[in-house]
């Protein structure tokens, strides 16, 4: 178990358990590969981010993390599979999120990504990302460094 302050100050714990904070979490958040390059969206209001979002009602995490990475890259999954989870305490209540690793088999157009402005591929994602005003505050935390230590990425 990880333990460290986000973006914000806020108190994150991250595991690379099989559900260590809950069964059903809310919230999920994919990282994802395409042709070899990560595979980002830009959010319009956060940045450049991995997909991710909420679970919807009488869907499952897995579910959840497949529909997200559609809308917001309209990346097709070839494979994918859960690494870790994470628990925020936010200043307006707690966020469990699952963590996947995707690998993309490829990417659809799409007349609309939702909040965000679709797909971003990336060669490698910068060292100072924490300070970089084009990133999104969910990529400047130990959550990204961890998860990417663990998929032998660095
Ligand atoms: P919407 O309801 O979709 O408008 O978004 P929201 O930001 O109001 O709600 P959400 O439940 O997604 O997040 C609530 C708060 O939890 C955020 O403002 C963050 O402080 C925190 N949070 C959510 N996701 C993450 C994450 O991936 N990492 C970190 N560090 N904090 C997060």
């Amino acid at each position: 178990m990880y333990t460290f302050k986000d973006y914000y100050r806020n108190k994150v714990k991250l595991s690379f358990d099989d559900h260590p904070f809950s069964k059903e979490p809310k919230h999920v958040w994919v990282i994802c590969k395409y042709n070899g390059k990560w595979l980002l969206t830009r959010h319009k209001d956060r940045g450049l981010e991995f997909p991710g979002g909420k679970v919807e009602p009488g869907e499952s995490a897995g579910e959840a993390a497949v529909r997200e990475v559609m809308e917001e890259t309209g990346g097709t999954i070839r494979k994918i599979r859960y690494i870790a989870q994470y628990f925020v305490a936010g200043k307006a209540g707690n966020v469990i999120k699952n963590v996947y690793y995707a690998d993309i088999a490829s990417l659809l157009n799409r007349d609309t990504y939702y909040e965000t402005d679709g797909p971003v591929l990336l060669d490698a994602i910068p060292e100072n990302v924490d300070q970089n005003e084009l990133y999104s505050f969910i990529m400047k935390d130990g959550v990204l460094i961890h998860c990417m230590k663990y998929l032998k990425f660095k």
